[in-house]
């Protein structure tokens, strides 16, 4: 079967995680995404985190399946010719370096518009222009230059930060949906153009509740679904909600049978108001379905912790799983805590394809996680990450060179 983005070929610039995650995902739909990283080291996360000796680590392996890997030094002038000759076959080059290091290398915006003006330039930079635009980011920083981490955590802690990456690959995702938006566009223009993600931009969008929540703080002093109302005191910015759940229902994390000694035996649970009375009927209390104080989600927002340790006294009488199937009855809106054990494990996931077994020449079998979004006509096989430079010769052979101009190149050092 035929795939999305059959015949796009990118050059894959990418290191660590944000741009790998971006162009991971590009070849899972299907593009040609040819890696190119630096002869003998190549990406640094080959050998970091590594759980087996001298073999490519998971972090490498699973942010770079379906790509082929080709070993180009960039600062060889060799090098920088079979680099040329990438940019004029390739659609789109994606890099994450620091700030100016593609310039540095040569490649400068007009350079590579000269070498081939259909190419879309796609980046992942900590910050937009600004104060901040030549700095180094990782992760972290992202998440608590975006809002991320001022807004997470309980309002007695320090700030926190999540384990979802949506700094690294929260941004890739948005870069790779401003590509194929460019790639959509040149269709119409012929043309190509700079596509920039910042992780800061990308972890605010993905924080714009708290951004709301700035402005009804500054407007009305209080927000009453959160944690500190009424008891507690505001300040002047958005605080830290806990487990709040940040939209009109109110919800929170509640022990589940077992919470003494498993620290992943918690339920989130939603009073969601059209299910209230259930919900009442469920935990024992049905007056509190016709009770003024109980009945309305604004009455009952002054004592939502008193209502969440009734609810609480019942979900600890059961596993998160026996309460999400009584919940689950009445149509209670709620989740467990799934440990990464129980996800890794639930064969659901397995069977969408979510979560995937791969095998690697040197690591063996280990798990992935597969394309989270599903085309119904084009459908993700993930193969597994390449070996540093396992396809220089199959690629520079594709782009015209000889094998003699092949292992001349080598022998100077430049693949
Ligand atoms: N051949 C020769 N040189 C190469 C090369 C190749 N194939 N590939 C990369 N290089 C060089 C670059 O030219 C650059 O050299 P220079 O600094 O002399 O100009 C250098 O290798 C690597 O650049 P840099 O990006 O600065 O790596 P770093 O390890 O110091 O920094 C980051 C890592 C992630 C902090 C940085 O790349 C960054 O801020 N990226 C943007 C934000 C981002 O994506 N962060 C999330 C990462 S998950």
């Amino acid at each position: 079967m035929s795939k999305a983005l059959d015949g796009v070929r990118i050059l894959d610039f990418t290191h660590v995680q944000s741009g790998p995650t971006c162009t991971q995902l590009l070849a899972w739909f299907g593009a040609d995404v040819i890696k190119v990283e630096r002869a003998g080291a190549g990406d640094i996360t080959r050998e970091q985190l590594r759980d087996i000796p001298d073999v490519d680590s998971l972090y490498f392996t699973m942010l770079n399946h379906n790509k082929r890997s080709i070993t180009i030094d960039t600062k060889n002038p060799e090098g920088k010719q079979v680099l040329e000759t990438l940019i004029q076959k390739c659609d789109v080059l994606v890099e994450n370096f620091a700030p100016g290091a593609l310039d540095r290398m040569g490649f400068t915006w007009e350079r590579i518009q000269e070498l081939n003006p259909r190419m879309i330039v796609a980046s992942v930079k900590g910050f937009g222009p600004g104060p901040y635009e030549d700095c180094k980011v990782y992760e972290n920083v992202a998440q608590c230059a975006g809002g991320a981490a001022s807004t997470t955590g309980f309002d007695d802690g320090p700030p926190v930060v999540s384990g979802a990456q949506i700094g690294d690959s929260g941004t890739g995702l948005h870069l790779a949906l401003g590509i194929v938006t460019a790639l959509y566009q040149r269709t119409q223009t012929g043309r190509g153009q700079k596509v920039l993600a910042a992780m800061q931009d990308g972890v605010l969008n993905l924080c714009r509740v708290k951004l709301r929540d700035q402005q009804r703080l500054d407007r009305t002093g209080t927000m009453k679904e959160y944690p500190q109302y009424p008891n507690g005191k505001f300040g002047e910015a958005v605080p830290r909600a806990g487990n709040a759940s940040g939209g009109g229902q109110p919800g929170w994390i509640l022990k589940c049978k077992g919470w003494e000694t498993d620290p992943n035996a918690y339920i989130y649970f939603i009073t969601q108001a059209p299910v209230w009375a259930k919900i009442c009927n469920v935990i024992g209390k049905e007056e509190w379905a016709t009770d003024p104080a109980y009945a309305t989600p604004a009455a009952r927002l002054p004592h939502l912790k008193d209502i969440f340790a009734e609810i609480e006294r019942w979900t600890m009488t059961k596993t998160k799983f026996e309460a999400m199937q009584i919940l689950n009855k009445y149509d209670i809106p709620c989740g467990p805590i799934l440990s990464m054990k129980e996800i890794a494990e639930e064969p659901s996931l397995r069977k969408t394809g979510t979560i995937v077994e791969v095998d690697h020449p040197t690591r063996g079998k280990y798990l992935t996680v597969g394309n989270p979004i599903k085309l119904s006509d084009s459908p993700t096989e993930v193969t597994r990450s390449p070996l540093l430079g396992e396809h220089t010769d199959e690629v520079m052979t594709e782009l015209g060179y000889s094998p003699e101009q092949i292992s001349a190149l080598r022998t100077a050092g430049a693949i």
